[in-house]
């Protein structure tokens, strides 16, 4: 099955094609085609991602985004036929609110015949709302014009179920996901995510706790405010630390919030006014600062783990899987590694691929195709973008 992937939930606008081959236990998937736009110079300008500007740039970038990856995959042909004028108008009216993409996509439909896929999957949720309609209103007029069924795709589901994958090819075009042992225990931890779950059954998730306040990756991004680094603060925090963590330093104290408390709940917030603390009213040296870093790492680190390994007794789980945006931070891959393989060696470790732990359209194809495996499409008219859309509940 041929799945042509869209995801536009934050700064990312990103299409891919998949091959995808086999069944649900064991699947063999081929890039086909890949292409991935970021919007970060763009927002760093304003510390922070502005939903408005996300989606004015995601209108501008879907277009040559879909060429891109279909014209990698060999699937861009020239048209011999004009889209009808019912086409349009139902297309202009879909695509109203997103400026110029109408007035594209009929210059590449004019241009272009209808590609040989099967199905278009589109991230739906969660994310920034208005951001997310850009994606959902084109995969729509795209499901509309070429006559494919569309599955929505829950990005976080995309971040788990990708970061699943092994055996990639050295060129990332080939990889499976094969042989997972259920259940899987997820943590996903983003800017907008802190939770564990439980893939109990393939595809169905059980909530087993989340963060009662920030964040772990907004929490990132409050104290790299607060140490004057750049947006995304992720990263930066990330560099100092990993500057200090080399110099063996004595570090300030930091709490462990809700650390010992019998839940597999996280909170954040106490740890950021504790670093609040440390940085008021004083002028920091730099290795006052990496010091800080890396007392902040230890201890979300220290916390994510405890709470993963907690819920792994509560949920037997065999596997465990990591997933989205924070899974690019070195010292927490790095802690889950170790201490995983001394505390529960019994459990399967999946660490995401580094191209799967910032936002793209593959892990939306990955899932979309297990969406399109239980013919789980969505009728367009009813699809909507849902920026708080929960992949499980209690
Ligand atoms: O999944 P993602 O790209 O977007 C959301 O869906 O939220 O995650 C972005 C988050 C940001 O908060 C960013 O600061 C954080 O992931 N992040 C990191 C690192 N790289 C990205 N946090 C800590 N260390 C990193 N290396
Ligand atoms: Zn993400």
């Amino acid at each position: 099955m041929r799945i042509l992937a869209i995801e536009t939930s934050c700064d990312e606008t990103a299409v891919s094609v998949l091959e995808c081959e086999g069944t649900q236990a064991d699947t063999r998937f081929t890039v086909l085609g890949n292409a991935l736009l970021s919007q970060i110079d763009i927002h760093r300008e304003f510390g922070g991602v502005f939903p408005m500007v996300a989606k004015r740039e995601h209108a501008k970038n879907l277009v040559p985004m879909l060429a891109a990856a279909l014209s990698d995959a060999h699937l861009l042909e020239s048209a011999s036929e004009e889209p009808s004028s019912e086409l349009r108008t139902e297309l202009t009216e879909l695509l109203a609110r997103e400026a110029g993409l109408a007035d594209a996509l009929f210059a590449f439909l004019l241009q272009y015949r209808v590609p040989d896929i099967d199905a278009i999957a589109v991230t739906h949720g969660p994310g920034l709302e208005p951001a997310l309609w850009v994606g959902v209103n084109f995969a729509k007029a795209l499901a509309r014009a070429w006559k494919k069924p569309l599955a929505g795709v829950n990005h976080m589901e995309g971040h788990l179920l990708s970061a699943l994958a092994s055996d990639a090819s050295a060129d990332g075009r080939n990889f499976t996901l094969t042989d997972i042992k259920l259940p899987v225990l997820g943590l996903l931890i983003s800017g907008g995510h802190t939770e564990l779950v439980s893939m109990d059954e393939w595809l169905s998730y059980r909530l087993i706790g989340q963060t009662r306040d920030d964040a772990v990756g907004e929490a990132y991004d409050k104290v790299a405010r607060m140490l004057g680094l750049p947006y995304p603060g992720g990263p930066e925090v990330s560099k100092l630390a990993e500057a200090a963590r080399a110099k063996g330093r004595t570090l300030p104290t930091l709490p462990r919030p809700m650390l010992k408390d019998a839940n597999c709940d996280f909170s954040f917030s106490g740890l950021k006014t504790a670093v609040l603390y440390l940085v008021k009213d004083r002028t920091l040296t730099q290795e006052e600062k990496e010091d800080i870093a890396l007392a902040f790492e230890d201890a979300v680190a220290d916390v994510l783990f405890a709470k993963t390994s907690r819920a792994l007794l509560e949920t037997d789980a065999k596997t465990v899987g990591l997933g989205g945006g924070v899974w690019a931070n070195t010292n927490i891959r790095r802690v889950f590694s170790e201490r995983l393989k001394l505390e529960h060696p019994e459990v399967a470790l999946f660490l995401p691929e580094p191209r799967f732990t910032t936002d793209n359209a593959i892990m939306i194809g990955i899932a979309g195709f297990y969406r399109a495996l239980r013919g789980d499409f969505m009728d367009p008219d009813m699809m909507r973008a849902d920026g708080n859309l929960a992949l499980a509940r209690m």
